[in-house]
């Protein structure tokens, strides 16, 4: 079976978690040894203020929109994508208003952010759809104009680029995953790029709130003033990472590589734009009868998935906002893989596979 997300990896990572799981020192709260490491090497290729790992990207938005005062807010959000992003608002107490998509490359509308602003906007959520980042210079202006933030979900979009920057260094706050899907990727794995005036206050903030709210450590002695959550990074993870760091550029060259294959072989009319910005987390088409082409590549042995389902059509919304291209195009939409374990005969036969059958 061709898998869809298979992680990039060699001797070396397990080498160093064996390492670390010998020394017994797994884990710290503070981010000490590896996770600082991790942060700083991350801090210098994404040329952003500053960095702060934690647990998950799920973790990364909860604390990245906790620094910004979206309480009773509005938070303009799209609806494709993983629900993370949404709940994100919702644990900070804000209102998510979604938006839509635009139907060339799956990312926020920013003529459907502009008709959503309201006095209630309290920020602006962005997500680099598949890897994909797109109209940052028009998202940057219209949150200038209203002097809203941003908070940019990166879960997909690790060493991507816009501009000749990496993505990280754009805006208020950039979130990452290093799921093990993900294109940098750990046994579990977040961080947070923070671009703001209060930059080293929010710093400070997110090391307290990353674990459990401690602050001033003097040996045994600390203090809490705000509730934390626990979501520090483990060493192992960061460790991991590290390798992952030195190697992302090269990987996401290889998908970038299966992805202008794909452009350029595959038939089918509806399918991801090609974009040197872009590290192509996966490729997406859309077709018309998905379930059944979804069988058949299963039954050629190749996996396929869905993203997403749109978060305001969940049971737990019952958002009744109608977003025409969100709804028209998550019922045809499809993800095939682009990790850079294919092989040459692999990526021939997902395109002859999809030519066939579409
Ligand atoms: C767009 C998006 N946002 C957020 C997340 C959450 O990341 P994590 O699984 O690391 O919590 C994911 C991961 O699946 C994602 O794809």
């Amino acid at each position: 079976m061709i898998k869809l997300f298979d992680p990039y990896i060699s001797k070396k990572e397990a080498n160093v978690a064996s390492k670390i799981i010998q020394s017994k020192f797994w884990a710290s709260g503070s981010g000490v040894r590896n996770v600082k490491d991790f942060e700083d090497e991350f801090l210098k290729y994404t040329k952003s203020k500053s960095c702060v790992a934690v647990n998950s990207g799920t973790a990364a938005l909860h604390l990245a929109l906790s620094l910004f005062d979206i309480k009773n807010k509005e938070v303009l959000v799209p609806s494709l994508t993983f629900v993370s992003t949404v709940s994100s608002i919702l644990h900070n107490k804000g209102k998510p208003i979604f938006v839509d998509i635009d139907s060339k490359n799956l990312c926020i509308d920013p003529l459907d952010i502009k008709k959503k602003i309201t006095k209630k906007t309290g920020a602006i959520m962005i997500v680099d759809f598949a890897g994909m980042p797109t109209k940052i210079k028009e998202i940057k202006e219209i949150a200038k104009d209203h002097n809203l933030p941003v908070i940019e979900d990166a879960a997909h979009s690790a060493g991507a680029s816009y501009d000749g920057k990496k993505i990280g260094s754009y805006f208020d706050a950039v979130c990452f995953s290093f799921h093990p899907v993900k294109n940098l990727a750990m046994p579990n794995g977040g961080l947070i790029c923070i671009n703001n005036r209060n930059n080293i206050k929010f710093e400070k903030n997110l090391q307290s709130l990353r674990w459990c709210g401690i602050e001033n450590r003097k040996k045994f002695e600390y203090d809490i003033r705000k509730l934390g959550w626990n979501y520090y990074m483990n060493e192992i993870s960061a460790a991991i990472g590290l390798i992952q760091l030195k190697k992302l550029d090269n990987a996401n060259k290889k998908r970038r590589a299966i992805a202008k294959r794909y452009f350029s072989e595959l038939g089918i009319d509806n399918k991801m734009p090609f974009s040197n910005n872009c590290v192509y987390h996966f490729y997406w088409i859309r077709v018309k009868n998905r379930k059944k082409f979804m069988k058949k590549m299963y039954e050629k042995g190749i996996e396929t998935g869905i993203h997403y389902n749109p978060v305001h059509k969940m049971s737990y919304y019952k958002n009744k906002i109608k977003l025409p291209i969100t709804e028209k195009i998550t019922n045809e939409i499809v993800s095939i893989p682009t990790h850079p374990n294919l092989t040459k005969s692999n990526i021939n036969k997902i395109i002859n596979t999809i030519n066939d059958l579409t």
